[in-house]
């Protein structure tokens, strides 16, 4: 039922037309992995080898990605990973704020489809969508990243844990022991 329901949103993302975006993409990026472990991550934008795939966080941010997961003995097919934006900003640019409002709609029936537990932001574009979506108050994500919130929804308990993006690490490997850090915090939260 979820897969064939995210399928159809995968559908419409990689036929949408709502924004420039779609001019310059080689494929869009619809998002991947498990669907039942109520386990969603959300990142920026597809980059260079995302556009080229059609999948989120391979290569570079990919590889520090899974290297996290793996820290926590989680496997990539065991969480759903999206983007705010699904088609690549060109020359990795920032996502435009009438980019991401033309995404709005794909992401919100992700999230409502997926129904998580856990929603956790890569970097602070995401942290901006989903604090705004859920009421949290404004936030720099230096002074929240792996501090988890509480949310009641009508699906019941939801902790958001705002993250640094990954692909930081590639511009300052300082941040390679704040990210290992902050990913044992989800450890704790999926065991509770
Ligand atoms: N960075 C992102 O935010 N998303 C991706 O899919 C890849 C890199």
């Amino acid at each position: 039922m979820k897969s064939e329901e995210l399928s159809k949103i995968a559908e419409k993302i990689n036929q949408c037309t709502k924004c420039k975006l779609h001019e310059t993409k080689n494929n869009a990026v619809p998002g991947d992995g498990g669907k039942d472990s109520g386990l969603l991550f959300i990142g920026e934008a597809p980059g260079y080898w995302e556009d080229q795939k059609g999948v989120p966080f391979v290569v570079a941010a990919g590889k520090i990605l899974d290297e996290l997961l793996d820290s926590i003995n989680l496997e990539r097919s065991q969480v759903f990973i999206t983007n705010v934006v699904k088609c690549r900003p060109p020359n990795n640019r920032d996502p435009l704020p009438e980019e991401m409002n033309a995404c709005r709609p794909s992401l919100e029936r992700q999230i409502e489809v997926i129904q998580p537990k856990v929603i956790v932001t890569l970097g602070r574009f995401a942290m901006d969508y989903v604090f705004k979506k859920y009421g949290l108050p404004d936030a720099k994500i230096g002074e929240v990243h792996g501090k988890d919130f509480e949310i009641n929804t009508l699906n019941g308990r939801m902790r958001i844990l705002a993250l640094y993006h990954p692909a930081v690490v590639t511009h300052n490997p300082s941040y390679r022991p704040v990210l290992l850090d902050d990913f044992k915090r989800l450890g704790e939260l999926i065991k509770n």
